[in-house]
């Protein structure tokens, strides 16, 4: 039982994504198919949770038009990339629901959960709980005035509500208040003895786990575990299945993970089989593939899910990757600083493996890697083309120039001959790496151990060169060709795993079915029989393709840093003022006007007496801005009008109003005025 995380089904998905949690588990699933092991590969879309509502409020649509929109793109990506899941289903379905609901209720009747009321920030306006998503405030650590009541995105450190400085709701804007609220937890302390003994102490474990694994678990048991509220009170989500619990629904993070059985029952509805020995039968290896955010919920909080129901095994294993960067920087979808799956694969058709293979290379197995176009250049040029493509090429080049792509047949006396004798175990010895490696989910190794085997085999060409030896000796080329072509075929059968659609090409070459087994050398092509025609398994990547990403990333570095910049100057000249509430502003009674005189005031080199048409009315304003603008200059002038401001005489003239000036960086100013056809008397609101 092979599971990747499910998905956010609220924005594509990016390349980091795939190199974290579902290229490792779909080389690890092909590999185990092929090892005739009885294997499901599980995934879907998750689609509850604040993070879809806040996407539907981003795009101005509903949290079912999100799901449905991103469920789509991604999960296509995924097929494209050949992840090849026996299901990709989501959370949204009814039978998601309905086990999502069970688990629950049987912990509940159980006893398991705690019942506990606090104090949560709470929308009056609109009605609702606050998701930490939806506050917004003051970062206590670096002052963004934009920080979330989860994290603060500026510096980094993750937040609670309770923490923002003048804390409002994204809702409605205005300052949340306090309110009580009940729900139920899930007391990980009382696991936190059973918990050490299986992952620290590894008391019941079969498999070593990971050292980053490890690590993150100790920290968090070393901290002392604590009761986390296991629902919420908003209305996307699975309901809490119990009476009077509405507008509760279960936290997105309990019915997530219940999401991998739920989807293996559809997976067995589908396929007439029985899911239940794929949960709860003591030989079944289930691994959790994901990201490295996702430990906690995947190693301490699942686990005593799994346990406390008490028919379900435990995972076997967590492989949780770290993270990949893109050209020096964290990947992220809200900064735009990724490469989209689905985008990549519009825009390169036919370049999966090469994605796949470079994905792999550069896997965050133990701690975070880079993606770089440059590297993603050199990899496809220098090693997929020139050592992988290369040998392919020549190897079915030479059979169709001496052999009219007829598999050339055995010679007894190259099969004997020592250094065939010695390249055969040489790559038995690669291929026991490749198995070891990918068994124990160091993918960057066996992929290494795969390339090394084509090496070899391009050194065997070198050695024999065919291309002088058939002047020579025609039967010997035969044999040294015939191990040339079987050596193909293994590439093909061992490159399933890593470059699937490559692998496909090369059998179709054989006009062979693929191999049934992982294996080298037991290959016995029948002599005589046809091949394909020769191909370029790769092709080179040029410069300018390559330039062209590269200047695209830059551009959007340079964007991002002026705004940075902006932001910082102006927020430094004039700092923000302290937030208002919608009826402070509807206070303000504002109003188009035209000037129809301005005239000095004796005595006051600053100020001006305007006489303002309101349209309604003709009013007389004192304005300070003589020092700016000529009495001539204005009239005429549009301009926006403070209407109910308290009078105010100022050297004897009573000013009825105020007028709206913008003030630039350097000091001038400027009239702000409504454009188009307002009039004088024009409410502005
Ligand atoms: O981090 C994420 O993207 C989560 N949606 C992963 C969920 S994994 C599992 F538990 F469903
Ligand atoms: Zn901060």
């Amino acid at each position: 039982m092979i599971t990747s995380a499910l998905p956010y089904a609220n924005g594509p998905l990016h390349i980091g994504h795939v190199a974290g949690a579902y290229l490792p588990a779909d080389i690890y699933v092909r590999y185990l198919r092929k090892q005739g092991k009885d294997v499901v590969f599980i995934c879907g879309s998750d689609e509850h949770g604040a993070a879809i509502t806040i996407q539907a409020k981003k795009e101005n649509t509903t949290p079912k038009a999100i799901i449905d929109k991103y469920n789509a793109i991604i999960s296509k990506a995924f097929s494209d990339l050949g992840i090849s899941f026996d299901i990709y289903h989501r959370t949204s379905a009814p039978i998601h629901h309905e086990t999502s609901q069970e688990f629950f209720k049987t912990l509940h009747d159980k006893g398991v959960f705690e019942e506990r009321e606090s104090e949560q920030y709470y929308d009056e306006e609109f009605k609702q709980f606050l998701a930490d998503r939806y506050i917004k405030g003051t970062c206590p650590v670096c002052a963004n005035p934009n920080a979330y009541g989860d994290q603060c995105e500026k510096c980094g450190t993750s937040l609670s509500p309770t923490d923002l400085i003048e804390p409002v709701s994204t809702l409605s804007n205005k300052p949340p208040v306090k309110r009580k609220t009940t729900h139920w937890y899930l007391p990980l302390n009382k696991f936190q003895d059973w918990l050490q003994s299986w992952i620290v102490e590894g008391e019941g474990r079969t498999e070593e786990w990971k050292k980053n694994v490890l690590g993150q678990c100790a920290s968090w048991l070393k901290e002392g575990l604590h009761p986390r509220a296991i629902t919420r009170d908003l209305d996307w989500g699975v309901k809490v299945p119990l009476p009077n619990s509405e507008g509760k629904v279960l936290y997105v993070w309990l019915d997530a993970p219940i999401g991998y059985i739920s989807a293996t029952k559809q997976w067995a509805l589908n396929t007439g089989k029985d899911w239940e020995p794929y949960w709860k039968s003591a030989d079944t290896k289930l691994l959790h593939f994901i990201g490295k955010d996702n430990i906690v919920f995947h190693c301490l909080i699942f686990p005593c899910i799994l346990k406390s129901h008490g028919e379900y095994i435990l995972p076997t294993n967590v492989p949780a990757n770290e993270f990949m960067n893109l050209e020096g920087d964290k990947m992220s979808t809200s900064r735009n600083w990724n490469v989209q799956v689905h985008e990549f694969l519009e825009e390169f058709p036919g370049k999966e493996d090469v994605l796949r293979y470079v994905l792999c290379a550069n896997m965050p197995e133990t701690k975070d890697s880079e993606f770089t176009w440059k590297d993603y250049q050199a990899r496809n040029n220098n090693e997929l083309v020139a050592i992988f493509g290369n040998y392919a090429n020549r190897v079915m080049v030479l059979t169709e120039k001496y052999y009219g792509s007829k598999v050339p047949a055995q010679v007894d006396s190259v099969e004997q001959d020592a250094y065939v004798v010695a390249y055969r175990a040489q790559v038995a010895q690669l291929f026991n790496d490749y198995c070891t490696g990918i068994e124990s989910y160091r993918f960057r190794d066996a992929l290494m151990a795969f390339m090394d085997i084509v090496r070899l085999g391009n050194k065997l060409l070198t050695d024999f060169e065919p291309w002088k030896l058939y002047k020579t000796d025609p039967i010997r080329t035969e044999g040294v060709l015939r191990i040339c072509l079987e050596s193909l075929y293994d590439m093909a059968t061992l490159c399933e795993p890593l470059l699937p659609f490559s692998a496909g090409r090369l059998n179709a070459y054989f006009n062979l079915p693929a191999a049934p087994k992982m294996a080298v050398g037991g290959v016995n092509l029948t002599s005589g029989a046809g091949l394909g025609s020769p191909f370029y398994l790769f092709e080179k990547i040029e410069d300018q393709v390559i330039q062209s990403k590269l200047d695209a990333l830059e551009s959007i570095r340079r964007s991002r840093e002026a705004v940075t910049a902006a932001e910082t100057t102006i927020i430094a000249a004039n700092p923000i003022k302290e937030a208002i509430s919608y009826d402070d502003f509807s206070k303000l009674d504002l109003r188009s006007g035209v000037v129809l005189s301005a005239e000095r005031i004796a005595g006051a080199d600053k100020l001006l007496k305007l006489t303002v048409d309101l349209g309604f009315e003709v009013r007389t304003i004192v304005s300070g801005i003589a020092l700016h603008f000529s009495p001539e200059a204005l009239t005429g002038k549009k301009v926006v009008v403070l209407a109910n401001l308290l009078p105010r005489k100022m050297r004897g003239v009573e000013s009825n109003g105020m007028i709206l000036m913008a003030e630039g960086k350097d000091g001038a100013l400027h009239f702000v005025a409504a454009e188009g056809n307002a009039g004088p008397g024009d409410s502005i609101s």
